[in-house]
């Protein structure tokens, strides 16, 4: 059954949008519902809750628990004869994008997210106003639905408005999640079928002024967990300047940009020509290096080192849905790790107890980061007495996953491919080889490549939230908009 895998690698995350635009499944009766309401909406405090029609409560009753998980490739647009009905409360504004689908936000959240100039500085995109001097009992004394967004005045000694575009309330709903909330989470995973089409870009595609072949390559980073780099001049100062092309070389005990043969000039075993099993880079630092981009220059007078690539994420699928209780202690048992193979270094994580093999996202429970480097693991003296055997046990069975040739993808490198890989994600290694071979390359901080690939995002691949606020005033300053979604 493991097998059947191979040529058809399930989608960690579908492309395709869960449910179809929301605005499209109002019905006739809700939208006269909704207008009479419309004209109700300027309550005095104290007299909000009366304003809560039966109609919006029954269709707030109704409103979904459970969240969407995909993002809608479009939003639904608002238009000026069919704005979404607001009810309020002393506590909260509802909003009803369609019969089913209400979203509500507590009043001192909105009050809290105010971006008018006066609460959100346009340039740096920081905080202004204090959080403390809201009062935590705070209640509008206006809310309208307007073609912008909501529109609400806040009680204060001179009026106070803020505005909230409909998108971005989309974006940020939280009672109830309306979707994942980052569009780049698309991630394909793949087994050893990927070398029938790996992605690839040019270098002169990474390398263009224009930055939009750099923006291919890092989305294809960011989706399958690796791009190759063709036609990279095989130097080491070119093999720099395109690793820099990402963001700043992280520096570690290597050095910056490494160039290296197998003469164990470093205390590691990368320096030998001995094989390398799957493993990911940095398990013992607290913080992982998010890429790593390494290059083979030459290597002359014998044969072997080909390259081993393996998606962490394909094989934890796999062993979520074969072996969930090993999942499960893979995801909850620490795993000590030491770098400490040149006298002036001695590296653990912190806390020195180390971080699961399968780390997640404490909110949404997706999988985030594979750490696995068995030769680099310390001493297990933490287990509890009864784990000690199940926990062999588990990382058996990952080992037998991991090394499963539906799993593996090898590749014989030349120079003048570079290959930058994900070292949350993808495990790399090689085979062992004789003769003589140099490499290149460079670790790059995962901020550092994150924060690429949102710039190069907001200028090639805008999100619903940034086109449908582009032409509302004062949205855009300093090149960056204040609904951006990462603010
Ligand atoms: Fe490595
Ligand atoms: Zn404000």
């Amino acid at each position: 059954m493991w097998k059947s895998r191979v040529l058809a690698p399930p989608r960690l995350f579908s492309a395709q949008p869960a449910h179809a635009s929301i605005a499209t499944r109002k019905s006739n009766a809700f939208r006269s519902a909704r207008s009479l309401h419309r004209a109700s909406l300027s309550p005095a405090a104290g007299t909000l809750a009366t304003h809560l029609s039966r109609a919006a409560a029954s269709a707030a009753a109704l409103t979904p628990r459970t969240p969407f998980t995909h993002l809608p490739q479009t939003l639904p647009e608002v238009v000026a004869d069919d704005l979404p009905i607001i009810s309020v409360d002393q506590r909260k504004v509802a909003i009803g994008w369609d019969t089913r689908t209400w979203s509500r936000f507590h009043n001192i959240w909105l009050r809290d997210h105010c971006r008018c100039p006066k609460c959100f500085h346009t340039i740096t995109k920081q905080r202004l106003y204090s959080t403390f001097d809201i009062p935590s009992d705070i209640t509008p004394i206006r809310v309208e639905s307007k073609i912008e967004g909501l529109l609400v005045t806040w009680p204060s000694t001179e009026p106070h408005v803020s505005l909230y575009p409909w998108s971005w309330l989309q974006w940020n709903s939280y009672d109830p999640p309306l979707h994942a909330k980052n569009p780049l989470e698309e991630k394909i995973i793949w087994g050893s079928g990927i070398q029938q089409s790996p992605p690839t870009v040019t270098y002169e595609e990474a390398m263009a002024g224009d930055d939009r072949g750099l923006f291919k390559w890092l989305s294809n980073t960011d989706r399958f967990g690796f791009s190759f780099i063709s036609g990279v001049p095989a130097t080491p100062e070119a093999t720099e300047e395109l690793s820099q092309r990402i963001g700043f070389i992280r520096e570690t005990q290597y050095g910056r940009f490494w160039d290296f043969t197998s003469n164990l000039a470093k205390g590691d075993t990368a320096y030998t020509t001995l094989a390398l099993g799957a493993h990911t880079d940095n398990t013992y630092f607290t913080d992982p290096c998010g890429l790593q981009l390494f290059h083979l220059l030459s290597h002359v007078g014998g044969t072997g080192g080909a390259t081993l690539l393996v998606d962490g994420f394909y094989v934890a699928s796999i062993l979520k849905e074969l072996h969930p209780e090993t999942y499960k202690l893979l995801s909850e048992i620490p795993v000590p790790a030491h770098a400490a193979g040149e006298p002036s270094a001695l590296y653990r994580p912190s806390p020195p107890s180390g971080y699961p093999v399968l780390g997640h996202d404490s909110v949404s429970g997706a999988l985030r980061q594979v750490r696995w480097n068995n030769d680099d693991r310390s001493v297990m003296n933490h287990l509890e007495p009864d784990l000690v055997e199940k926990w062999y046990d588990a990382i058996r069975t990952w080992h037998r996953c991991l090394t499963s040739p539906d799993s593996e993808y090898w590749v014989q490198l030349q120079p003048g491919t570079a290959v930058v890989v994900d070292n949350h994600r993808i495990l790399h290694g090689r085979s062992a080889f004789d003769g003589r071979r140099r490499m290149c390359g460079a670790y790059i901080g995962v901020d550092e490549y994150q924060s690429k690939l949102r710039v190069l995002s907001e200028r090639f691949a805008p999100d619903a939230v940034l086109e449908a606020t582009v032409h509302l005033p004062d949205t855009t300053v300093g090149g960056r908009s204040i609904w951006n979604t990462a603010l």
